[in-house]
């Protein structure tokens, strides 16, 4: 099993506390201060760390990379080196392997405000160079802060809020750099997670978290802190996940987690079972193209084991009782992004078959409305990082009233799944590209399955439909397999149509979702302007829009209801000359004869065909980015987690 931890920062306190009266005076902090969402690595071994700082980066540059830096402790001094760019771009300038030291700590920024500047990339000092700190989060006080170790006369050389952490550590050392540390963020108000080391002390690391992702790895003759598993999971897979509130102290053969009171914490030492290379490219081009391959085996992976004896059970952080279940009378789903079109997806099928009235709401805009919720009503969050801001928000206002809350996510101990009441985790694997794809299918093979637990919980569907159902999702796995292989003719459609600069995806159904994710992926990978609707809403206005240069993509596998209907829209745009590339039911023979392209996929019952249909519209935009010459991994503008409200 594969499970993947994303790195975040929340802004979203600092957001809340702004009055509309003070919105100017805020905005000329928020350009003063430099919020950083960021990757984070340290170690302190007995051999020398350059490579593994290096090696450890690399991995995180998913999370940001408007700048690199690295500090290296070597003979009782701190040597910094850090710079404007991409990790490659900094490490040709600075060749960061020719440094030494057997500690070290090593920082990736993705800046929301303040200057990209080398000043401000990480890693910052107190006055005197003797305590280095890498942050991730947001110091909400710094201001304060600032001002009162300013008066001190500490003198600040970066705009980070980040550097008045090294100084108050500073300010609080008094001979013991741990009492030092725990004093300074005592007097902390915000999110960080923080890697620091001590000139003073050559054989210390420290590791703090709140709200920011934080994990230590257990290595033998070394010990490490890093924002995510995959980081460091070539040098050691028994990770301890630390909680909100607490640090770690390192050296190469000794670890002890405290509270940032200081008292003692008893953890779990996790052996972590995927391997180093299921975090790297594995050959393919990009991580994007590798995890669309990889959903063949992701959704078995999903499915494995939660399949028993004609019925669907979940493993115990499920926690949800079948009473409950069959009491709710409503189900709300919360979510953002791809996620939220998994949830759209999830309530035609909670819908149709297990008959429970479904609500899907932007997490975003959830927050903010009053919801009217009671005791029956059950919410959903899904989040492929478990971190997304505005999904954390939404579940903590719903936890507000009292509910049951689950959540559906990728990453294990995730933000979202410790506030929630229940958890199903999706089995995808850590999904390294920006765009989503394998967690997405996940994400609707989970939901497959909760609608089968629901179905028989509520006996909305006999026997026989409830083994049609398994016997379904049990074959798309080999099925996806088949979609795969039409990679070709969806090439052939990239090589044709990469340059047009409009396009309109339609689907009906379980498939109207499946129109908005195709489109939104080919958004976001090729920044080519796409639109995904209900195929029946094409003729109150997209229909306007249809002219010889514009390329519609039909999501029409065959259904009992709508598929005469998607066949007449085909017409319309046929009709307009408008170009067809259609996603149909193996065995169709009308489709090709009206489309300029047919992608099939196989047949399965009509919910399952969502889960099939998509893949061909993640290699469309796929192919059509990389024709484009776009950056697919890392899309610009975008952010794998956004953890900004
Ligand atoms: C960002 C990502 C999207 C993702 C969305 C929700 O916008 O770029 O790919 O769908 O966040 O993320 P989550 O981790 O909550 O699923």
């Amino acid at each position: 099993m594969l499970y993947y931890s994303i790195h975040l920062t929340n802004i979203s306190k600092v957001h809340r506390k702004v009055g509309m009266a003070h919105w100017c005076t805020v905005f000329i902090k928020f350009n003063k201060v430099a919020i950083q969402v960021c990757g984070i690595v340290g170690v302190v071994s007995g051999k020398n760390i350059s490579e593994k700082l290096l090696n450890g980066l690399s991995n995180l540059e998913y999370r940001g990379y408007d700048s690199v830096g690295m500090c290296f402790l070597n003979n009782g001094q701190l040597n910094i080196k850090k710079g404007v760019g991409r990790l490659e771009e900094v490490n040709k300038r600075i060749n960061f392997l020719k440094f030494k030291g057997n500690a070290g700590l090593g920082h990736c920024r993705w800046s929301t405000h303040g200057g990209v500047t080398e000043k401000n990339a990480h890693p910052h000092t107190d006055c005197n160079n003797r305590i280095s700190v890498v942050h991730n989060g947001i110091i909400e006080n710094y201001s304060e802060l600032k001002d009162e170790l300013a008066k001190k006369g500490h003198k600040f050389s970066s705009q980070t809020d980040t550097e008045i952490i090294a100084h108050l550590i500073e300010d609080n050392l008094k001979g013991n750099a741990e009492e030092a540390v725990s004093a300074a963020l005592s007097r902390v108000e915000g999110s960080y997670a923080l890697g620091i080391l001590f000139a003073d002390e050559p054989e210390l690391l420290i590791g703090a978290k709140n709200e920011s992702p934080l994990i230590v790895g257990i290595g033998n003759n070394e010990n490490f802190i890093a924002s995510d598993v995959p980081s460091i999971l070539s040098y050691t897979n028994k990770i301890i996940y630390l909680e909100d509130k607490e640090m770690v102290v390192l050296t190469k053969n000794r670890h002890k987690v405290i509270g940032i009171d200081r008292k003692e914490k008893k953890k779990k030492i996790h052996a972590i079972n995927w391997s180093a290379e299921a975090a790297k490219k594995g050959g393919y081009k990009h991580f994007m193209l590798k995890e669309i391959y990889e959903q063949p085996s992701a959704i078995a992976d999903t499915l494995n084991e939660r399949l028993r004896n004609g019925s669907v059970s979940f493993e115990k952080e499920f926690r949800i009782p079948g009473d409950y279940l069959k009491s709710i009378n409503r189900i709300i789903f919360v979510a953002c992004g791809t996620s939220w079109h998994a949830a759209l997806t999830g309530e035609f099928m909670i819908e149709e078959l297990a008959r429970i009235p479904v609500e899907v709401e932007y997490a975003s805009e959830f927050r903010y409305r009053h919801p009217i919720l009671d005791k029956k009503t059950l919410v959903i969050a899904i989040s492929q990082s478990g971190e997304t801001a505005d999904t954390i928000a939404a579940l903590k206002e719903a936890k507000k009233y009292g509910v049951q809350t689950l959540s559906i996510c990728n990453v294990m101990g995730s933000s979202i799944t410790r506030i929630s009441d229940g958890v199903i985790y999706t089995r995808a694997g850590p999904e390294i590209g920006v765009a989503s794809t394998k967690a997405f299918t996940t994400q609707l093979a989970v939901l497959y399955l909760l609608t089968i637990l629901l179905s028989k919980i509520r006996k909305t569907l006999n026997e026989k439909q409830v083994r049609d159902m398994i016997n379904g999702i049990r074959k798309v796995p080999l099925q996806l397999q088949s979609v795969l292989e039409e990679d070709k003719e969806i090439l052939k459609c990239a090589e044709l149509y990469y340059s047009k600069l409009n396009s309109i995806y339609l689907g009906r159904g379980v498939n109207f979702p499946i129109a908005l994710e195709g489109a939104l992926k080919l958004k976001e990978v090729s920044y080519v302007h796409a639109e995904g609707y209900p195929a029946a809403e094409m003729k109150h206005g997209p229909i306007a829009l249809i002219d010889k240069s514009m390329p519609v993509v039909f999501i029409a596998p065959h259904d009992v209801y709508t598929y005469k209907k998607v066949l007449g829209n085909i017409e319309e745009v046929k009709a307009r000359g408008g170009i067809i590339i259609a996603i149909a039911t193996e065995g169709d023979k009308e489709i090709p004869k009206k489309a300029d392209h047919t992608i099939f996929i196989p047949k399965n019952l009509y919910t399952l065909s969502s889960m099939l249909a998509i893949v061909p519209l993640q290699l469309l935009a796929y192919h059509i980015a990389d024709k484009l010459g776009r950056d697919i991994d890392k899309p610009r503008n975008l952010a794998k987690s956004v953890v900004v409200e």
